[in-house]
């Protein structure tokens, strides 16, 4: 029976190694979390790095190794520590991911890093290739992986391969100056199917293409000698029902978790009392350190909120061997410092700060206590945050402050769209959110969960497969004309 392979850079689960023992923890991520869903429902493999080095791995825990991944439907492409260095930290993570959020200072261009890239490329389309029949659905995913689908093209041409990107791609004059950039668009061309989360991302991508390749390029396809590339849209969803079912029994649960009770507790502590909540991976795109800013100036413009509000920011480690990361963290350790010495009183702090990741559990906690979610990227592909927030207030309260320059800005017009950059406009929003009478709060969230619960995860993969299979289906036919 034809199977799907999933391949990604990283697995819904990472390995650690205990004392004889290895550990399967829950990935954080947008394309981890939003994939599990899909990949617990149907037949197929999922193949990605275990979150191990080589380096880490005792010869006598590669069986193990393999077990705990197959529990989860999973193989791993085995890295080394340079292979991790070059590939992930590097290319990956010092030279793309800049670059593709428009943050073109921080991005190095490493001749190092590229050929890392690219021979681990190798290594996950030799993976493919090993273990898929002809008649699988390949699905490659994200920016560490842009060359893969060509090297599995070109060793099996016959097979189906569609290819998603998590995150923006930049406009043309901003993709133009990577130094690799023919080869990066001819490694994408090996699918037949691409996917970018916003119609701006696909025109970017589409405008690339014609400009340094010099292929033809329609409306939404692209024309080569022998195929036709589809190019599209799909705007990522979540996993609806699985939030708001874990909020509807936590609200029927009398007992409350010692982080609700903290919760309640700063509520109960003067009437009017507000919960801003801020979930990210420690990440420059995010905004974190402006947010953090922008929080100060909204003290300072509204001082009637003072002891009446808290900000609670919640920092997913990310990515630590980068020095931009390690950077940012030391920049929030200090704001977080200096704005709480400054203006806390006895009762009151104004910021409460975690720099971990949390069990779904809390998760649920946090989204269903907060009366304000605020999130305020600088890029962002997606930010499923957004949507996971509105699933969970099944009691129709609740105000979301969106950065538009988020992916799912497009998709979420009845949240509070607001400019990272400006601060007034940041502050006086905070305001409305704080005012904003509940019925005014209740229609905004309805319309908005009526969306996403109808555009979720499984909608999106089903979308993106069907599309797949007829872009195969009809190409040939195409292409004789
Ligand atoms: P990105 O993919 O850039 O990290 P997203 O907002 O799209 O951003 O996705 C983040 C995902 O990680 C979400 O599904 C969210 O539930 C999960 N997540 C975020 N913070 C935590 C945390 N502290 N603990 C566990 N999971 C988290
Ligand atoms: O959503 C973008 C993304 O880069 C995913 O590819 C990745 O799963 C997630 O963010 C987290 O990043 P990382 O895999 O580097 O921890």
């Amino acid at each position: 029976m034809a199977k799907t392979i999933i391949i990604s850079n990283r697995l819904p689960v990472q390995l650690q190694i205990g004392k004889g023992t290895i550990n399967a923890i829950p990935s954080v991520g947008g394309l981890a979390t939003g994939m599990k869903s899909v990949h617990k429902g149907g037949e197929s493999l999922w193949i990605g790095w275990s979150g191990l080095t080589d380096e880490d791995i005792h010869i006598s825990l590669a069986p193990k190794i393999d077990e705990a991944l197959a529990k989860h439907g999973c193989t791993a492409v085995n890295l080394s520590e340079q292979e991790v260095e070059g590939f992930y930290y590097g290319f990956s993570n010092r030279t793309i991911w800049p670059l593709f959020h428009y943050f073109m200072e921080y991005a190095e261009f490493e001749l190092d890093f590229w050929e890392t890239y690219k021979s681990v490329n190798q290594k996950f389309a030799d993976a493919i290739i090993a273990q898929s029949d002809d008649d699988d659905i390949i699905w490659v995913h994200d920016y560490q992986l842009m060359l893969v689908p060509q090297m599995v093209k070109e060793k099996k041409p016959n097979a189906s391969i569609g290819f998603f990107l998590h995150i923006p791609f930049p406009s043309y004059e901003i993709f133009r100056t990577l130094p690799w950039r023919e080869e990066v668009l001819k490694g994408l061309l090996g699918a037949d199917l691409i996917g970018f989360h916003t119609y701006d991302y696909e025109r970017h991508f589409l405008s690339s293409v014609r400009r340094l390749l010099g292929l033809e390029v329609s409306f939404n396809e692209i024309y080569l000698q022998n195929r036709v590339i589809k190019v599209d849209s799909f705007p990522m969803g979540i996993d609806y029902n699985k939030f708001s079912n874990a909020a509807k029994k936590k609200m029927a649960n009398a007992q409350r978790s010692d982080l609700q009770e903290k919760l309640d507790s700063h509520k109960a502590s003067a009437p009017g009392t507000k919960l801003v909540l801020s979930i990210d991976r420690l990440d420059y795109s995010k905004g974190i350190a402006k947010r953090i800013n922008a929080f100060e100036y909204f003290l300072n413009k509204y001082p009637e909120y003072q002891e009446k509000i808290r900000l609670i920011i919640l920092a997913v480690p990310s990515r630590s061997n980068v020095p931009q990361y390690q950077l940012l963290k030391r920049e929030i350790d200090e704001l977080v410092g200096r704005i709480n010495g400054e203006l806390a009183t006895v009762n009151w702090t104004p910021i409460w700060y975690f720099y971990r990741s949390l069990p779904f559990d809390s998760l649920i906690d946090l989204y269903t206590s907060c009366d304000i979610a605020w999130l305020t990227p600088l890029r962002d592909g997606m930010n499923l945050v957004a949507k996971e927030y509105i699933a969970t207030r099944t009691k129709g309260t609740g105000v979301l402050i969106l950065s538009e320059m988020a992916g799912s800005a497009y998709e979420m017009n009845e949240a509070l769209l607001i400019n990272p950059n400006n601060f007034e406009e940041q502050a006086d929003t905070l305001k409305q959110a704080i005012t904003m009478p509940e019925e005014e709060q209740a229609n905004r969230i309805e319309i908005l969960q009526k969306r996403l619960s109808r555009y979720n995860v499984e909608v999106w993969a089903n979308s993106f497969m069907e599309t797949l299979i007829q872009q195969k289906e009809e190409s040939p036919a195409r292409v004789a004309k």
